[in-house]
């Protein structure tokens, strides 16, 4: 059968690392608040002028160059974002237009929180049946761009960046010990919308708003979204919290993942955890994490590894692959 595998990753952070020290500086906050409640102690901020996009094509280029493979070999875009350069064209296109791809198609996603998780199921769609050959799928966000920067409820939590895989189709034996993905499983909830969402629309008040949050709200709910879609794929597959290496959450704050692991079983030495180092940086989160522990060496091809991530919508979901 076909499937579809990954081979390669990149990521991308702006140069600017905030710690929580230099927004206490200008925010009434404290390190020991936030590293308490959440485990994050810096985040990246875009300079003025860098754009998603810009952030997207850098993490992309990494992800090629990992893979081995050039741009025109591309025919898929698919990138995962709540905040575009623009309400339109997609972020996608840019991107396409700055790696100087012309052929296939590029578009965007939108999942917020959830947004690689949903971009990776779509394109694994496109490239298990054949209509696609070899995709980029990127999460990028500039998300200190629609923070209230006067909350400090929110404004303490996020942070900006960019990470992109690069997956093909490839003729499988059809069994669980095969490479690629596995199994991916996407829930969405919109009762959930004023616990999380962003004030503002070109089709509500023709702003670009800011970020509100019932965190709280959000702490209750998150744990048992990420469950619900993490026993799916487990039943989906067969594998189990002993059998995975490596656990790759959406890195929104460290007592979540922590949470979330425990309630599954899944030890903390397989958890890969770089909410400390990013914030919360939405849909870059998962690829920048993964990234991450793929340069470090941690995650090596064989590894069975699990994603998840849930956000505003609610949206929620998993997927499960083999590199
Ligand atoms: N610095 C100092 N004090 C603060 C800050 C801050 N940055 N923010 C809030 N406080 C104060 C509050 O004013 C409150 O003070 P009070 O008791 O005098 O009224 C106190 O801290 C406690 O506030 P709570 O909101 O109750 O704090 P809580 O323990 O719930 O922690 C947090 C807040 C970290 C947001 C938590 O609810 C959380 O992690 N929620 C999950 C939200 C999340 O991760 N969202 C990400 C997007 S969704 C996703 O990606 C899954």
């Amino acid at each position: 059968m076909r499937r579809t595998r990954i081979i390669g990753t990149g990521s991308y952070l702006p140069a600017n690392r905030v710690t929580n020290a230099d927004l206490a500086r200008k925010v009434d906050t404290s390190d020991e608040w936030i590293t308490q409640r959440t485990g994050i102690r810096a985040r990246h901020i875009a300079a003025e002028g860098e754009t998603t996009s810009q952030l997207a094509t850098e993490a992309a280029r990494r992800a090629l160059d990992a893979a081995g493979i050039a741009a025109s070999e591309i025919d898929l875009i698919v990138l995962a974002t709540a905040t575009p350069d623009y309400t339109f064209p997609a972020t996608a296109t840019q991107v396409q237009a700055n790696l100087g791809i012309t052929h296939g198609a590029a578009f965007d996603v939108a999942a917020v929180c959830s947004g690689f998780v949903f971009a990776l199921t779509t394109a694994e769609k496109f490239v298990t049946s054949g209509a696609a050959k070899r995709a980029l799928v990127i999460g990028a966000e500039t998300f200190s761009r629609i923070l209230d920067w006067n909350d400090r409820t929110t404004c303490v939590l996020f942070g900006d960046g960019a990470g992109a895989v690069v997956i093909e189709g490839y003729e499988a034996a059809g069994t669980m010990a095969d490479q690629g993905i596995l199994t991916t499983h996407l829930r969405s909830d919109g009762r959930h919308r004023e616990k999380l969402y962003v004030d503002g629309g070109p089709s509500t008040n023709q702003l670009a708003g800011h970020l509100r949050m019932e965190g709280r709200e959000v702490f209750k709910h998150a744990v048992g979204m990420i469950t619900d879609v993490i026993v799916d794929a487990f039943a989906a597959t067969g594998f189990s919290a002993g059998t995975i290496d490596w656990f790759v959450p959406h890195q929104a704050n460290a007592r979540i993942i922590t949470a979330s692991a425990e309630k599954l079983d899944i030890p903390l030495d397989k958890v890969v955890m770089t909410v400390q180092d990013h914030g919360n940086t939405s849909a870059a989160s998962i690829p920048l994490a993964l990234d991450t522990a793929v340069r470090d060496g941690r995650i090596r091809k064989g590894h069975v590894v699990l994603i998840e991530a849930m956000g505003g919508g609610f949206t929620w979901g998993s997927a499960l692959f083999r590199l």
